[in-house]
């Protein structure tokens, strides 16, 4: 288990088109396993491939639905998912990002879904989901095409949180040089 640098934006890299996966082996097991570690660190509720270098369709979020009954965590490794259904209602929430840290911003996006995805073990899985682990789930999806939750809002908002995001990344170059 490792802990795994997570890119923060702008950043090139954010914005690629992640490819697909043919199949789960024991590498790709035990990234997601580094991925889910990396995201409880964080703390994070949700990590895409592509933040921390991985040009794969893989995602991972937990979002301690438990946290009520038992705080056992709950976590899912989705490979290659895919939103097939979305509700018509939709649902408004303050997003952040590990990527884009201290930044928030509310966006809207439908309240319930459902996703197709592969698991760790190779088997096609369907879950319905909704509140705020079907916002994740959406929002991670959205990092495997190369959008952040800033491109959903307006553009003087999204150049006034990258701006501040740039200006933050050149002090701390400047630092450690
Ligand atoms: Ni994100």
């Amino acid at each position: 288990m490792a802990l795994l640098p997570i890119i923060v934006a702008p950043d090139p890299r954010l914005k690629i088109k992640a490819e697909a996966v043919d199949q789960v082996d024991d590498e790709l097991r035990a990234f997601m396993h580094d991925m889910l570690e990396t995201m409880y660190a964080a703390p994070g509720i949700g990590l895409a491939g592509p933040q921390v270098g991985l040009g794969k369709r893989v995602i991972v979020v937990d979002v301690r639905e438990n946290a009520e009954d038992d705080g056992a965590p709950n976590p899912y490794c989705m490979v290659n998912p895919q939103i097939i259904e979305v509700s018509r209602e939709d649902r408004i929430h303050d997003e952040g990002c590990l990527s884009l840290p201290d930044q928030y911003a509310e966006v809207e996006r439908p309240d319930s879904i459902r996703v197709r995805y592969t698991d760790e073990n190779n088997t096609v899985q369907e879950l319905d989901a909704d509140g705020l682990l079907a916002t994740c789930i959406q929002h991670e999806i959205d990092h495997l095409d190369g959008i952040l939750f800033v491109d959903h809002i307006t553009a003087l908002k999204r150049k006034m949180i990258l701006r501040k995001l740039t200006k933050i990344k050149k002090l701390a170059e400047r630092e450690s040089a």
